[in-house]
């Protein structure tokens, strides 16, 4: 698939079925997410690969929000020890690159997938850092479901004249 095509083809999805996720392609979106951009390629991010129907069962009674069935969750967090001193306010950018790239690579393999926000919301970072049990150092920033789409969106294109400024 073309990445212009990709990029207007990329919508959530948040219906799944519940075929399973062959272990190459995780191993292929995850390769796909470090190859993501990163400030002084510091490469601050880990990423948490669940498939544990019990986690994910947290995930769904904990959060109203992020409240979908999906065989697969990435939780993408930043590592604050990984963190280089000069660009460590960059984190964010760093993993939400990552995120982003998952999230376009999944098409690339008929698989639909929801970016869900955790970072900035203080309850939700303490409530899947309690569910994973991660470390102090350890924080997430968002989590990605995964799965065999089962419902279909439109790629769309949603440019929008006003938002732009050209300086000629
Ligand atoms: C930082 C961020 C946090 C998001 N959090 C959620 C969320 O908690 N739950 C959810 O269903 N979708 C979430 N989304 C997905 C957005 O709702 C979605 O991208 C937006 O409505 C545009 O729709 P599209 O992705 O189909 O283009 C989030 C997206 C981003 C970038």
């Amino acid at each position: 698939m073309e990445i212009k095509e990709a990029i207007y083809k990329r919508r959530s999805i948040r219906k799944f079925k519940e075929q399973k996720i062959d272990e190459k392609i995780i191993e292929e979106l995850l390769h796909l997410a470090m190859a993501a951009p990163s400030a002084v390629n510091a490469r601050p991010w880990e990423f948490y690969v669940i498939e544990n129907p019990s986690v994910l069962n947290q995930f769904y009674l904990t959060f109203q929000s992020m409240h979908y069935h999906a065989p697969l969750a990435i939780v993408v967090c930043a590592n604050e020890l990984n963190m280089y001193h000069k660009a460590k306010n960059y984190w964010i950018q760093d993993c939400s690159a990552a995120i982003e790239n998952i999230l376009l690579g999944a098409l690339s393999f008929s698989l639909g997938s929801v970016w869900c926000g955790i970072t900035p919301q203080a309850d939700k970072v303490a409530q899947v850092k309690k569910i994973l049990s991660l470390g102090d150092n350890i924080i997430p920033l968002g989590l990605v479901y995964l799965g065999y789409p089962d419902e279909e969106k439109e790629p769309r294109d949603q440019y929008d004249e006003s938002k732009v400024c050209y300086i000629k």
